[in-house]
């Protein structure tokens, strides 16, 4: 049996780190979003024995048990207890990786999904969230996408007002960050700026865009270890065509920004391409 389907990618409407836990993981506090942009996976299900990953077009991934496509397939034939099946995942890639936008986490959400609904297992919510964070902090949210807030290490999930519908630019700088390296650069209780989550959840219930942009945060942005002139250059460019608001999303070092209306989210996508590869125009997700 072979299925496809859709990775959609994230982003961090805001991001706050509250504390270390003692298994050297943070405990975190997010308002996450699933957005358009998203890969296409392709599974293939046969009588016979091991996992493959394929990425047409695509160098930099790895192929191996590395992939969290193949540590998703894996958790799901350990759960459910099925064996006997070789089985080949193929992804087309468009999320760009090492780039805050949980390309990686949405490709193990989406294996974990189309497994459970190609063998008719119909997992629950909590044992999806279960495997889901064996796998990866961010794939919980990437399971169900939409608006949520995400706690403890992203895998305590609370349903938000959804935001209004909009257009999003996201646009990463050349460099890539390193979600270990830049854990590392915070210390918990010395953040200078953090966002105001309560703010932007209560602009959400108001359905209130431009007071939802106004409280975005992502307190990763202090500690970049370099590039943050390109951090800032973008936002200033989506701003400067109209943008409601814009962050980093997740580790970074992609940045996006909110924007309701059309005209101005296709001036900012043409202002920032022809300087970045890796920048994108699409819409919020459900
Ligand atoms: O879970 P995941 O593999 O996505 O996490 C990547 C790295 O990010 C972890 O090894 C850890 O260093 C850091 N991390 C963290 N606290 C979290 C999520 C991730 O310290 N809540």
């Amino acid at each position: 049996m072979t299925k496809t389907g859709l990775a959609y990618a994230k982003i961090n409407l805001s991001l706050d780190i509250i504390s270390k836990m003692p298994d050297g993981y943070h405990n975190l506090k997010m308002v996450m979003q699933g957005v358009g942009l998203c890969d296409e996976i392709t599974i293939d299900c046969r009588p016979g024995k091991g996992i493959t990953v394929t990425d047409p077009g695509f160098q930099y991934l790895p192929c191996d048990e590395r992939n969290i496509a193949v540590k998703a397939a894996k958790a799901f034939y350990g759960h459910t207890g099925i064996t006997g099946y070789k089985t080949g995942i193929r992804i087309k890639k468009s999320i760009p990786v090492g780039a805050g936008l949980g390309g990686g986490s949405a490709d193990g959400a989406c294996v974990l999904r189309m497994m459970d609904e190609m063998f008719g297992t119909g997992l629950d919510r909590e044992t999806l969230i279960k495997l889901g964070s064996l796998v990866g902090s961010d794939v919980p949210f990437c399971i169900f996408g939409g608006t949520k807030l995400a706690e403890g290490r992203g895998e305590v999930l609370t349903d938000l007002t959804p935001i209004p519908q909009c257009r999003i630019v996201i646009c990463k700088p050349w460099f890539s960050c390193s979600t270990p390296e830049l854990f590392k650069r915070v210390n918990c209780k010395n953040i200078r700026m953090r966002p105001h989550t309560e703010g932007l959840t209560a602009a959400l219930e108001k359905g209130d865009l431009g007071d939802v942009a106004r409280h975005m945060y992502n307190v990763f942005e202090d500690a970049l270890p370099r590039g943050r002139r390109d951090v800032e250059d973008i936002k200033y460019k989506m701003l400067d065509c109209g943008a409601l608001g814009s962050a980093m999303t997740g580790s970074g070092p992609s940045v996006f920004g909110l924007f309701d209306n059309e005209e101005n989210a296709q001036k900012a996508y043409e202002k920032l391409k022809p300087q970045y590869r890796d920048c994108f125009l699409t819409q919020t997700v459900k």
